[in-house]
């Protein structure tokens, strides 16, 4: 019997202050949902985990610029980030929101046990207060002149003209952003992790255990940290958007949102769990699940450091098997950024290209920032899609649907005697799935598409050198034979298709009359029996023209000078 394995795969829960754009889409939930949609199709039993991150000071940011509540900013982008997931085939088994019943509940209880289990220490200190306004003020919300290039603007925690990183009491004529009034000093008291603690504990688990396995970007970040000695940090915030810190003397406190957002996975997990009669604690609990986290780099600390050691300090939980955090993607040669609208945006990339989200997914994993930061260019987008999905992925398919149609009116022809060409070609895509398995386990997502697209580029070939159309009349049984060798590879292609290019895969297996499945029909020599009768052809890519992608190029440069 087969055996499977149990995978609780967690993608970074994204902030609902704002839209999604392709840097997020690259950088975590593609690469997190060809590697679900791989563990499934192999048979695992597998846990796609996600929600929104409704909590923290950004969101109140957002609310206050707005004139909106919290609530009505978290709503509406809840809404376009849960379409966006849906739109691009992200396959999660759940995602939750953090704003929940069940989410409060379950990071409370968090940190009641860790209370309890005198894992915190209290300590009171100094902060900025706004008197009118009568409240503690957040880095964010304080503004002042930069004490090291003296630009007017800068904000309590960074200078963002000399890129300074700063400290709230170090700006010069700090004023609050909520009433314009100087802020005073005030005690107040909060919890602490003292992750100084935990140094032996991420030493011997990440820095000695896991140098080989881990990607050298997360390993080299790691490790960084540790050289530099980890501080106690706070898990409580003065605020008044986020979730309670259960203790009786809290006045206003609220749990710091990187202390409740990755117990969201968890919740998240339980409310899947309660809906589909399932038990939440052995994804979380039992030591022979894979807990593995897709995030992007700057979320690297948080899940590879502080909430490991939540976990520990809990004491029952697993802790991560791997966290393939990527590095950033660029457009067009810059940094994206939300502020400047220099990004593109999920919503408007469909608006622009109706039902080609296959070609952005596609794209994005080909120039993947798995190692080192990428750009995205929309000339890169454009060639991509013309020379590879139309002019080999598509250009092969159709060819071979058509000639089955037009020779044998869709009725797949018995195979005569294999050639060694025959063979070579088949052999050659019969060592494509295991090729494109090991990859994926190693997290490769570019090599992995890589294989995938050579399974078109082989058959191609094969049909370039085979000529079919020209023996039609002088050897039928040899045309019979290229077509049947030729059918099989299309029913690899649209089978291990399913991972990347998950619209695409169904559209194929339509046309092809062939129902889901597991990867363990890969196995057999012929996927697709002689006598299966076939649908007609169906374009499965269209070629981008130039205006398209000037078009796109223009709206970049009008939103920047605007
Ligand atoms: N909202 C965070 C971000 O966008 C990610 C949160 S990941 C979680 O950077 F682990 F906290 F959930
Ligand atoms: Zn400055």
């Amino acid at each position: 019997m087969l055996k499977t394995k149990r995978y609780t795969i967690t993608a970074a829960l994204p902030y609902t202050n704002g839209p999604l754009h392709i840097g997020h889409l690259a950088g975590v939930y593609i690469p997190a949902d060809i590697y679900a949609r791989y563990q499934r199709n192999a048979g695992n039993d597998v846990a796609f985990i996600c929600g929104s991150d409704e909590h923290g000071v950004a969101i109140k940011m957002k609310a206050k610029e707005e004139s909106k509540s919290p609530k009505e900013i978290i709503d509406r982008y809840d809404k376009i980030i849960r379409d966006s997931f849906k739109n691009f085939n992200i396959s999660f088994d759940n995602y939750s929101r953090t704003s929940l019943k069940i989410h409060h509940e379950t990071a409370q209880e968090f940190f009641i046990n860790l209370n309890k289990k005198n894992v915190f220490i209290e300590k009171e200190t100094e902060q900025l207060y706004d008197i009118e306004a009568k409240e503690f003020l957040a880095d964010r919300f304080i503004v002042g002149t930069c004490p090291i290039c003296r630009n007017e603007e800068a904000y309590g925690d960074q200078c963002e003209d000399c890129g300074s990183s700063l400290s709230s009491l170090d700006l010069i004529n700090p004023k609050s952003k909520l009433s314009g009034s100087k802020p005073i000093l005030k005690n107040t008291k909060h919890w602490y992790l003292p992750l100084n603690k935990y140094e032996n504990f991420i030493t011997e688990w990440i820095i000695d255990g896991h140098k080989n396995d881990w990607k050298p970007n997360v390993y080299g970040q790691v490790k960084s940290w540790i050289d530099n000695g980890l501080q106690p940090r706070a898990v409580t915030r003065d605020l008044d958007w986020g979730i309670p810190v259960p203790v009786e003397e809290n006045k206003n406190k609220v749990l710091y949102v990187w202390f409740d957002a990755p117990i969201g996975y968890i919740s998240s997990t339980k409310e899947w769990a309660k809906k589909n009669n399932k038990d939440w604690e052995i994804y979380w609990k039992d030591k022979k699940t894979e807990l593995i986290h897709f995030i992007g780099k700057d979320n690297i600390v948080f899940h590879c450091i502080i909430f490991p050691s939540m976990l520990k300090a809990s004491g029952d939980y697993i802790l991560p098997t791997n966290v393939p955090a990527n590095e950033f993607l660029n457009l067009e040669g810059r940094k994206i950024s939300t502020s400047k609208n220099w990004a593109v945006w999920l919503h408007e990339y469909l608006e622009d290209f109706p039902e080609q989200e296959d070609v952005l997914r596609y794209v994005l994993t080909a120039n993947s920032p798995e190692l080192k930061d990428n750009d995205f260019t929309w000339k890169d987008f454009q060639s991509r899609n013309n020379n590879e999905l139309v002019a080999i992925y598509g250009n092969f398919v159709n060819r071979v649907i058509v000639l089955i149609n037009k020779y044998y009116q869709g009725v797949i022809p018995k195979a005569e005697s294999l050639s060694k060409y025959d063979f070579i070609v088949l052999n050659e895509i019969h060592s494509i799935p295991e090729k494109i398995g090991k990859s994926i386990e190693k997290f490769r997502f570019r090599d992995a598409l890589k294989e995938l697209i050579n399974i078109a580029r082989i058959g191609n070939k094969y049909l370039a050198d085979e000529e079919p159309w020209k023996l039609i009349k002088t050897s039928p049984n040899r045309v019979a034979t290229i077509l049947n060798t030729s059918i099989q590879v299309v029913g690899i292609l649209a089978y291990l298709s399913e991972p990347f290019l998950p619209q695409t895969s169904l559209k194929l297996k339509k046309l092809l009359r062939i129902e889901l499945f597991d990867w363990g029909i890969l196995r057999n020599k012929s996927i697709l029996k002689e006598g299966h009768i076939i649908n007609q052809q169906e374009l499965l890519f269209k070629k981008i023209e130039d205006k398209e992608i000037e078009k796109q190029i223009d709206k970049l440069k009008k939103n920047q000078s605007e």
